[in-house]
C-alpha cells in the first residue's frame, strides 16, 4: 500500500556533485557551513543539499580576524566530524590558503586527504584562472572541484581587506573569464560571493553549471551562509548579505543563565535527576559504616 503521506516519509537520497550539477534551472540549491557533527545534523535535518565545512572555521569557531592560519589537518579533522553526522547532503571540503598553492603533487595530497581521512566528497578552491592548473589536478584524481570567485577571503591581504569584487567593469570582465575557465576545466559548480547581482547574474546566465551565492543577489543557482550567521550564534560584525534567522547567542545565554540560578537556590539537581540506592542495600550500608565495637575497643585503648 502507498499513498502520497507514505511517498513523503522516503527519506532524501544521497546528493553528489552531478546530482548538484543537475539541479541548474530545476530548483535553488540550498548550501550552507558546519564544521562539527551538532551543526552537520542541523543542516542535513533542515534539508541542506550542500554542507560546506568552510575555512571560515577559523572565524567562527577558532574566534581569528582571517582563514589563513587553518592547516590542513585542522579542516580534515572537522571534516570527519561533520562525515560523522553522515548526512544526506554533499560534504564539501574547503581546502585551506597554501594547500593548493605550490605544485599539483601537494594539491593532489592534501585534497586526497580530505576525502580519504575526512570523508569529504568534493573540495572547494579559491580563484579563477591563477588556480586552473591545481583544479585540474584535483579532477584528474577524480575529486569533485567546486569553484569560488569574487571576494576569496584566502586573498585579504592582496585585496587589501574583505571588500566587494567586480564593482568596475574590468574587474567584472576578469570574473566572468575566471568562471568560464572554471568551468571549461571541469567544476561542478562556483561559489560567487560579494559581487553585485548584475555580475552574478551574467555569470549565472553564462555558465551550465550552478552559481552559488553568498552576497551576490538572488539571481544565483543556489545560496550559501555560514552557520554561525544564519543562527545568530557568534558575537561582533556580521556582512551586509548575512540574515540571521534567530539569536542562539542569548537563547544560549538565557538557558545557561537558568541553570546558574538553579544551582544557586539549590532547585537542581531534582529528585528525578538524581539517582537512588534501593532500600535494602542503603540499611546495609548504613549498617557498614556504623563504627564496630572492636573499633571502639581500639580507640579507647589509645585513648588510655
Ligand atoms: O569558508 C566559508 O565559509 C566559505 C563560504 C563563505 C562560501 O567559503
Amino acid at each position: 500500500m502507498s499513498d502520497s503521506s507514505t511517498a513523503n516519509k522516503t527519506p532524501p537520497a544521497k546528493m553528489t556533485a552531478p546530482k548538484i550539477r543537475a539541479l541548474k534551472g530545476d530548483r535553488k540549491i540550498r548550501m550552507v557551513t558546519a564544521y562539527d557533527y551538532p551543526s552537520a545534523r542541523v543542516a542535513d535535518r533542515a534539508g541542506a543539499d550542500i554542507i560546506l565545512v568552510g575555512d571560515s572555521v577559523a572565524n567562527v569557531v577558532l574566534g581569528r580576524g582571517d582563514t589563513l592560519s587553518v592547516t590542513v589537518d585542522d579542516m580534515v579533522s572537522h571534516t570527519a566530524a561533520v562525515a560523522t553526522a553522515e548526512p544526506k547532503a554533499l560534504i564539501v571540503g574547503d581546502m585551506p590558503w597554501l594547500s593548493y598553492h605550490s605544485s599539483r603533487e601537494e594539491t593532489v595530497r592534501n585534497a586526497g586527504r580530505f576525502v580519504r581521512e575526512g570523508k569529504a566528497e568534493a573540495v572547494k578552491l579559491e580563484g579563477g584562472r591563477k588556480r586552473v592548473e591545481m583544479v585540474a589536478a584535483v579532477l584528474d584524481a577524480e575529486i569533485p572541484v567546486m569553484g569560488h570567485l569574487g571576494l576569496t577571503p584566502q586573498s585579504v591581504n592582496a585585496m587589501g581587506g574583505y571588500r566587494v569584487q567586480g564593482k568596475q567593469a574590468g574587474v567584472a570582465y576578469e570574473l566572468i573569464s575566471d568562471a568560464k575557465a572554471l568551468e571549461e576545466t571541469g567544476v561542478f559548480a562556483i561559489v560567487l560571493e560579494a559581487v553585485p547581482d548584475l555580475l552574478a547574474n551574467m555569470i549565472t546566465d553564462e555558465l551550465t553549471i550552478p552559481t552559488i551565492g553568498i552576497g551576490a543577489g538572488v539571481g544565483c543557482d543556489g545560496q550559501v551562509l555560514v552557520y554561525h550567521d544564519v543562527l545568530g550564534y557568534g558575537e561582533g560584525h556580521t556582512a551586509k548579505f548575512v540574515r540571521q534567522y534567530t539569536n542562539l547567542s542569548d537563547i544560549a545565554v538565557e538557558a545557561m543563565s537558568a541553570f546558574f540560578a538553579d544551582i544557586d537556590s539549590g532547585a537542581f539537581p531534582s529528585d528525578a535527576e538524581t539517582y537512588h540506592m534501593p532500600a535494602e542495600s542503603a540499611e546495609v550500608l548504613e549498617d557498614l559504616n556504623k563504627p564496630h565495637t572492636s573499633d571502639l575497643m581500639a580507640d579507647e585503648a589509645m585513648e588510655r
